[in-house]
């Protein structure tokens, strides 16, 4: 649940599959504003006013839209300089070139991808605490998205590294802001259907192992909802004394040693 009528700031929304407009949209059904970024015009002229967009024209004339590219600090100043108070942020950011830092081999000579990488998936979010806790001079909470580190997944290769590089970033900022009444977490969501994730080659491989290991069935399209809802509680009052966490959503796959046995399997409707 979040606070209505306070303002939450979401980052990287795409498209209409984005996580960040999952998100955007349950915060506002719940009563709160939505100031969206979106990297660049470009982004937002190919990807949602664009006849590809699957958005309803009403829609997206609502959306409140700002531009903000992670990597140039001074936007993401400028960003929450400008937009006054505000009750958290939502970072859902991340990069990595996939013919360099995906796929089959591991090892590559693209240092600077790997450092682009870094930069964008992970030291961003130290950037947007930096910055945004002004704006939240009473407190407030940041959520980022991770997928799970705890096991090693095929093809994920850099970005599996970026995202074990953020989640002790965020147990760095946890202590660093809580002397700001900052919270911040991040959701570990299992594998859905967005833009980033169809750059992973070999994703509906990686959807694949979650059939076969996730406890409960786990649907990349309809439990993107369900990570929302996590998304919401943490930056929500309900969890005011969750700090440092990686709250899992990703129906049971990260707890699991080896597959589901056959009696395991969910019951099929
Ligand atoms: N889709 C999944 O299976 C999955 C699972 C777990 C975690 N995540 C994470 O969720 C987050 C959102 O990804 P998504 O799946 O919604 O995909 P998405 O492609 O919709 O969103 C990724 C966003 O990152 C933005 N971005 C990249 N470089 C940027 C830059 N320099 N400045 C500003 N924005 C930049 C893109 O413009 C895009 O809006 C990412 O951190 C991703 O790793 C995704």
């Amino acid at each position: 649940m979040v606070e209505q009528g306070k303002t939450y700031v979401v980052m990287g929304l795409l498209d209409q599959d984005s996580i960040a407009y999952a998100t955007g949209k349950t915060i506002t059904s719940l009563g709160g504003n939505v100031i969206y970024t979106v990297q660049n015009e470009r982004m937002k002229s190919i990807f949602i006013d664009s006849k590809r967009s699957k958005m309803a024209e009403d829609e997206r004339a609502a959306l409140n839209i700002r531009f903000c590219d992670i990597t140039i600090q001074d936007e993401v100043v400028a960003l929450f300089r400008d937009i006054g108070p505000i009750a958290g942020v939502v970072h859902s950011i991340a990069f990595a070139n996939p013919k360099t830092l995906l796929g089959q081999e591991l090892h590559t000579d693209a240092i600077d991808d790997i450092k682009l990488a870094h930069h964008i998936s992970c030291i961003s979010l130290a950037t947007v605490a930096r910055f945004a806790q002004p704006a939240m001079p009473k407190g407030g909470s940041i959520v980022a998205m991770t997928f799970d580190t705890k096991h090693v997944f095929p093809m994920y290769n850099w970005m599996g590294v970026q995202k074990a590089a953020l989640e002790a970033l965020v147990r760095a900022l946890a202590r660093r802001h809580g002397r700001d009444m900052l919270r911040v977490n991040a959701v570990s969501a299992g594998p859905l259907a967005t833009m980033a994730a169809t750059k992973i080659p070999g994703f509906s491989q990686l959807s694949d192992v979650w059939n076969k290991t996730s406890p409960m069935p786990w649907d990349p399209v309809a439990d993107k909802q369900a990570v929302a809802n996590a998304v919401v509680y943490l930056l929500g009052p309900n969890s005011q004394k969750i700090t440092g966490q990686i709250l899992y959503v990703d129906g049971g796959a990260s707890i699991m040693g080896g597959t589901l046995m056959d009696y395991e399997r969910p019951l099929q409707s």
